[in-house]
């Protein structure tokens, strides 16, 4: 939550800090400012989107070869231009720009306002400001030194940066948990808190490690515990280019992404099936006798990637036989979870930067249990702290709802389920083969499936003002309809529900009323019947049916008001194909309601708050 940005070098820092929040803007876009440092320090800040920012800024020359920039999600204080960051001492010479929560605000400012400083804003970051300056005054020392001693002060989450008008060639900057990326190029130094943003000047970059402190400066980086000990750090290099964080002629971010699908897919797959028909995965390096003593997995994620994780929960179990537990991140360790070192926890998120997700994690590594975490960004926090990595080949994702993420981490968990019954030997090596042909198959499937988004079109112009929409499944099709349900309540606002069809008489019904639509999955051979036999129930009560449903099936057209149809692979493969047009139509709506469906309000693309 919340884009940093940072810049020293020796071009104006002001555009180079715009266009860094332009690519971050995904991250918050309550509020947004900026700092520059022209012998003074000058500050620009406003309440609403980057634009607003922008706007203020036309015609106002702010010159200055060093500077900071933010984005803010805001939860201290209301989004205002007095809470928008940056935030000052009183002298005017220090800003900082923060994401997180200072914990023990309450307690420093207390201290701070008795020691005479003058507070401005209502929000947690400001402290910090005062903080620096109150040890710049007691001890004449250099910025470095005076935040090396805050960060030990200060509690809570925070990735801080900060600069000082007397110092005009160093950013110094913090991390304790929130990820904050730093690096160095040709005479500048460079500071960001996501990886696009760092794509217009470096492909190497170095995400700082929790409780590290960097000294920025142009062409250099220096990294230091908090104890002020040097530490040496090697840049991870980024294979993500320009073009990758770029709209390249879409509309949206959100539909570049959707019809990036097929290729994804394909990336996730790569080098990760050999041609035997086996499962090659370099990543998991545990023997065969390790794997064959889990005793039970435990899959723990938030948001869509916690629906990925309730549709891998179906393969794992069906091709392993281990049981498998489903948990949000933000539950488990709250509820005294059994595991040891049999235990094997999967944890799945996109950034890798989710705060329940990698506590959860932490929590299962000191528990004994081993982790793997599925992911799709190099170099973020839970590739650390896990013991083994599968990255998802997506490319940057932009959009805050996630799409092309959720279908690599489909396929990420697909072959993961595979490859474990592969050295448990508890699959024949046939159906192993045959399912992993189907996975093959998938990149020109989902294709086919975007050709026809004219029909999803067609249904969301109907559909644009319902105020509730039902999705109902069932397997591995109640994933997919927790998954439409969440897509379309992100981004258009309309209320929407996902429940295993089966539950749907037990509470939902009591809303079905003439016209409300109702989306029904209709996937898994065996479970087929029995959808129908809902789909009546729902038509019964003179609500509207939106079916997914395998291409040429008649006795589904026969049932619905709109029909999206997609090809036919194996049961537990079908999320892959199924969530893409509720994708669409989630889209579709929600450009229908002349909404941005790449910034929702109120949520973030990275959750690094509890
Ligand atoms: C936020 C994003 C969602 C995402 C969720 C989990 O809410 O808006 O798109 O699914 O976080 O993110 P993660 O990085 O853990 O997958």
């Amino acid at each position: 939550m919340c884009g940093i940005v940072g810049y020293v070098g020796d071009r104006s820092a002001l555009p180079i800090l715009i266009e860094g929040m332009e690519r971050l803007e995904y991250r918050g876009y309550d509020s947004a400012g900026v700092a520059v440092v022209n012998g003074d320090m000058t500050v620009a800040r406003k309440a609403g989107r980057l634009s607003e920012l922008e706007a203020e800024l036309e015609g106002r020359d702010l010159p200055g070869l060093l500077g900071i920039g933010h984005t803010r999600w805001a939860t201290h204080g209301a989004p205002t231009d007095e809470n928008a960051h940056p935030h000052r001492d009183c002298s005017g010479k220090i800003a900082l720009v923060h994401n997180g929560i200072i914990e023990n605000h309450d307690v420093l400012k207390a201290r701070l306002v008795g020691e005479g400083h003058t507070f401005m804003s209502e929000t947690d970051t400001e402290v910090a400001a005062h903080l620096i300056e109150s040890i710049l005054q007691e001890r004449s020392c250099s910025l470095l030194e005076a935040v090396l001693e805050a960060v030990n002060v200060l509690e809570g989450a925070f990735a801080l940066v900060c600069i000082n008008s007397d110092d005009p060639d160093r950013i110094i900057v913090a991390r304790q948990e929130p990820p904050i990326i730093v690096g160095a190029a040709d005479g500048v130094g460079l500071v960001a808190s996501d990886i696009p943003a760092l794509l217009a000047h470096t492909r190497d970059v170095i995400p700082l490690d929790n409780r590290q402190v960097a000294e920025v400066s142009r062409g250099s980086v220096r990294v230091f515990d908090f104890a002020g000990e040097e530490v040496t750090v090697e840049p991870v290099h980024v294979e993500w280019n320009m073009e990758a964080a770029e709209k390249g002629g879409y509309e949206d971010f959100m539909l570049k992404e959707i019809f990036e699908q097929p290729d994804v897919v394909r990336d996730t797959l790569r080098g990760r099936v050999d041609r035997e028909g086996r499962v090659k995965l370099d990543e998991v390096h545990w023997d065969d006798e390790t794997l064959r003593r889990i005793s039970k997995v435990v899959v723990v994620a938030c948001g869509t990637s916690f629906h990925s994780g309730m549709a891998a929960k179906h393969s794992i179990e069906h091709y392993t036989r281990i049981p498998v537990e489903l948990d949000l991140a933000s539950e488990f360790r709250y509820r005294d979870p059994v595991l040891d070192e049999t235990c094997l926890v999967i944890g799945i998120a996109q950034s890798g930067e989710t705060a329940d997700t990698l506590a959860a994690i932490r929590f299962a590594k000191e528990m004994g249990a081993k982790v793997v975490a599925i992911t799709n960004v190099v170099g973020s926090s839970i590739t650390r702290d896990a013991d083994a990595v599968l990255f998802t080949h997506a490319g940057p994702e932009i959009g805050v709802a996630a799409t092309k993420t959720f279908l690599a981490q489909l396929v990420a968990l697909n072959l993961f389920a595979l490859y474990l019954a592969q050295q448990r030997q508890s699959m024949d090596p046939a159906k192993t083969a045959e399912t992993l042909t189907a996975l093959q198959a998938l990149p020109e499937q989902v294709e086919e499936v975007l050709r026809s988004q004219g029909e999803v079109h067609r249904a969301a112009k109907r559909y644009a003002d319902a105020s509730d929409v039902i999705f109902i499944g069932r397997g591995v099709g109640t994933a997919v309809a927790l998954e439409g349900a969440l897509k379309l309540k992100e981004i258009s606002y309309i209320h929407a529900e996902g429940y295993p069809a089966g539950e749907l008489k037990h509470g939902a019904i009591a809303l079905l009323e003439p016209g409300v639509p109702v989306v029904a999955v209709l996937t898994g051979a065996k479970l087929y019947d029995k959808m129908l036999a809902n789909i009546e129930e729902v038509r019964a009560r003179g609500a509207d049916t939106i079916l997914v449903a395998p291409q040429g099936d008649e006795r589904a057209r026969a049932l619905a008001n709109e029909l999206f149809e997609v090809p036919v692979t194996k049961p537990l493969l079908s999320p892959i194909l199924d969530t893409v047009p509720l994708q669409l139509f989630a889209y579709f709506i929600a450009k229908e309601r002349g909404l941005s469906p790449d910034k929702p309000r109120n949520l973030a693309k990275s959750v690094t708050v509890e």
